[in-house]
C-alpha cells in the first residue's frame, strides 16, 4: 500500500520527536525465537516490580499463567507466537513501570484481562514478534457505593464477579454487560460489551463514567487528566490501542426484585421459520423491559428471554405482540436478576455462586464472525439459512435484537456504532473439538458470511468489535507504525464514522504506536 501523507507525517513525528522508547527494531519478519534478551528491559523492571510477578518463557509457572485465561484452545499450541515475558501486576504502579520499561528498552506490552480475544490477540501474536504480556488475573476488585449507585471495577475482575458483588451489595441493582461470567472486565468495555440487558441500558461503555488508564508514557490518568477525547476512546474504541485501562467506574441500573427468563425451542418442522420471520419484525419494537434472543442450530430455533417483571405481565405481553410463539405459564421462570445470570448461560441448576468460578469449560476450538441487519431477512432467504445450518461444519447462529436503549444513544456518543436502524446482531459461531484441523467448520462459517452479503449491512458491512474477526483485514506496519488505510479496512466496519476520531485520539495519545496489535487503530496525524 501506498505510503499516506498521515502516515510520513507519523513517521517523521516518530523519528524525531518526544517519542521516547528505544527504536523497536526488530523487523515483523524476525523470529520471535531468535529475539534479543531484553535484559535492559528487566534490570528496569526488577527495580519497581517484585521477581514473583515477572514470568520467563523459562521460568516454572509460565505455561500455566499463559494457558490460564486461553479461552480459544485453538491457540493453545506449539506454534502460537508467545510472548517473552508475562507479567501479573497487582498495583498500577506495576502496571506503569512496565510501559515505562518496555518504552525504554524496546519492548512492546500486550494486555490480557479475561483473555476471551477470538483471535486470542491479548496472549500471543498472529506474526512472528517479541513482546510481553500484561495479565491483570490479580488486579480484580469491585468497590460498590451503594448510595450513589456507581461501582469502581478493575479490569482483571470477569463479569461474574461483577454481578456477584452489585447484587450482593443490593438485589435492587445491576449492570448491562456480556452474559459469559469469564468474560475480562478490561477488554470486554473496551470493545462496547452486551448482553440481555441491551435493550433496556445499553452496553457496558455506555454506562462508564470513569476511568483509570496507564498511557504509553507510563502515566496514570483519571477522566479529567485524560480528556474528553481519550475518555470517548477507550468506551468502546477496542483493546489494547490506547492504553492499559486499569479501573473502570460504572453506573449501576435498577433491576426489579423478580426477573423471568424463557428458553423454548422450536424445530423447523413445528414453524421455527415463521416464527424467526415474525420474531425479526416485533423483537426490536418490543417494551425495553424485553429481551427475546435466537439460537440457531441445526434445525432448531431457542428462542431465549429475559423480562424485567414477572410472569403474570410477560404473558399477556406475549399473547398481544407475539402470539405465535405460543409462551405459556410453564415456559416462565422467575428468579431474582443475579440468578438469572448464572441461569441464561449455565443452565436451570446454576447457582449464584457458580458467578464466581474462574475455571472455564470452555473446551471448544472456534472461528467467529458478526453482521448488523437493518431490513428484515426475505422468509425463503431463512429456508436457506437452514440449509446452511444443516451443512458438514455448521455453526450456531446467535442473532440479538437491537431497538430501544441501544439503538436510541446517538452514534458518536461512544466508538461503539450500532445504534439506529439495526433490527439484530449476528454471530456466527463455529467451533470443534480437536478432530482435524478446523478446516470445515472455518471454511462453513466464511461461505456463510458470504451467502449472508446481500441480506446484512452494506457500505461498510457492519461488525461487532468484541467478536474480533482478522479475516476482515489486519494493520500493515510501515516504519513502525500501523497505517491508517491499512486500519480503515476493518476500522470502519467495527466503528464506521466513529473510526477517524479514534485514529486522530490515537495519534494524540500514541503517536508513535507503542501500544498495538494486529487490529489496533493507528495513529492519524492531519
Ligand atoms: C465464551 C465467550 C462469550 C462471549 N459472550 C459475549 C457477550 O455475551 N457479549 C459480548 O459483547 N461479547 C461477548 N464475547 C466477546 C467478548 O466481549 C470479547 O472477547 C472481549 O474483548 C473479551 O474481553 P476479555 O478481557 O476477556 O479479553 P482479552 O482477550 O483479555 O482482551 C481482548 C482485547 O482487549 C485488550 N485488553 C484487555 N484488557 C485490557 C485493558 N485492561 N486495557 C486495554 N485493553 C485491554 C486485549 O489486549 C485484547 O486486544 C464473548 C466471548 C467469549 C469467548
Ligand atoms: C468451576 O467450573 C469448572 C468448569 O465448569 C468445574 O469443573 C468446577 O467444578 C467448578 N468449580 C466449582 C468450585 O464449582
Ligand atoms: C508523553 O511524554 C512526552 C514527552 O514528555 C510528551 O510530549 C507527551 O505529551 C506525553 N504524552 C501524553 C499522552 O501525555
Amino acid at each position: 500500500m501506498a505510503t499516506s501523507r498521515p502516515l510520513a507525517l507519523a513517521l517523521l513525528f516518530c523519528a524525531l520527536s518526544a517519542c521516547s522508547h528505544a527504536a523497536i527494531s526488530y523487523p515483523p519478519s524476525a523470529m520471535s525465537t531468535a529475539a534479543p534478551a531484553n535484559n535492559g528491559f528487566l534490570s528496569c523492571l526488577i527495580k519497581s516490580v517484585p521477581p514473583r510477578l515477572l514470568h520467563g518463557k523459562s521460568s516454572r509457572a509460565y505455561g500455566s499463567i499463559w494457558e490460564s485465561t486461553v479461552r480459544n484452545v485453538k491457540f493453545v499450541s506449539d506454534k502460537t507466537v508467545k510472548p517473552v515475558y508475562i507479567i501479573t501486576p497487582t498495583e498500577a504502579a506495576h502496571i506503569q513501570a512496565t510501559v515505562a520499561c518496555g518504552r525504554k528498552h524496546g519492548l512492546r506490552v500486550r494486555v490480557r484481562s479475561g483473555g476471551h480475544d477470538y483471535e486470542g490477540l491479548s496472549y500471543r501474536s498472529a506474526k512472528p514478534e517479541t513482546f510481553a504480556v500484561v495479565d491483570l488475573s490479580m488486579m480484580r476488585q469491585v468497590r460498590i457505593d451503594g448510595k450513589a449507585a456507581t461501582a469502581w471495577v478493575d479490569s482483571g475482575a470477569q463479569l461474574g464477579e461483577l454481578y456477584y458483588a452489585v447484587a450482593k451489595m443490593t438485589p435492587s441493582l445491576g449492570f448491562p454487560a456480556g452474559v459469559c461470567a469469564t468474560i475480562g472486565v478490561g477488554g470486554h468495555f473496551s470493545g462496547g460489551g452486551f448482553g440481555m440487558l441491551l435493550r433496556k441500558y445499553g452496553t457496558a461503555g455506555d454506562n462508564v463514567i470513569d476511568a483509570k488508564v496507564v498511557d504509553a508514557n507510563g502515566t496514570l490518568l483519571d477522566r479529567k487528566s485524560m480528556g474528553e477525547d481519550y475518555f470517548w476512546a477507550i468506551r468502546g474504541g477496542g483493546g489494547e490501542s490506547f492504553g492499559i485501562v486499569v479501573s473502570w467506574q460504572v453506573q449501576l441500573v435498577p433491576v426489579p426484585p423478580k426477573v423471568t427468563v424463557f428458553q423454548i425451542h422450536r424445530g423447523v418442522k413445528d414453524g421455527a421459520i415463521d416464527l424467526i420471520n415474525k420474531w425479526q419484525q416485533v423483537a426490536p419494537s418490543l417494551p425495553d423491559d424485553l429481551m427475546i434472543r435466537i439460537m440457531a442450530m441445526e434445525q432448531d430455533a431457542m428462542f431465549e428471554a429475559l423480562y424485567l417483571g414477572t410472569c403474570k405481565d410477560l404473558l399477556p405481553l406475549m399473547a398481544s405482540r407475539f402470539p405465535e410463539l405460543g409462551v405459556k405459564q410453564e415456559d416462565c421462570n422467575e428468579m431474582p436478576w443475579i440468578q438469572s445470570v448464572a441461569f441464561i448461560p449455565m443452565g436451570k441448576s446454576a447457582t449464584v455462586m457458580d458467578l464466581l468460578n474462574r475455571t472455564s469449560n470452555i473446551k471448544a476450538f472456534g472461528k467467529y464472525k458478526s453482521d448488523y441487519v437493518k431490513d428484515p431477512i426475505p422468509r425463503d432467504v431463512w429456508e436457506k439459512i437452514y440449509t446452511w445450518l444443516a451443512k458438514p461444519g455448521a455453526g450456531v447462529m446467535i442473532m440479538d435484537p437491537y431497538g430501544a436503549r441501544i439503538s436510541s444513544i446517538p452514534k458518536d456518543a461512544t466508538p461503539f456504532p450500532h445504534r439506529q436502524g439495526v433490527l439484530f446482531n449476528i454471530q456466527y459461531v463455529s467451533y470443534w473439538f480437536g478432530e482435524g484441523d478446523g478446516a470445515a467448520p472455518t471454511q462453513w462459517s466464511r461461505d456463510m458470511y458470504a451467502f449472508m452479503e446481500p441480506y446484512v449491512s452494506k457500505n461498510p458491512r457492519q461488525a461487532y468489535a468484541n467478536y474480533r474477526d482478522l479475516d476482515l483485514g489486519v494493520n500493515e506496519v510501515v516504519g513502525d507504525v500501523s497505517t491508517y488505510d491499512s486500519g480503515r479496512v476493518w476500522g470502519e466496519k467495527y466503528y464506521n464514522g466513529n473510526f477517524e476520531r479514534l485514529a486522530r485520539t490515537k495519534a494524540k495519545v500514541d503517536p508513535c504506536d507503542y501500544f498495538r496489535n494486529e487490529q489496533s487503530i493507528p495513529p492519524l496525524l492531519k
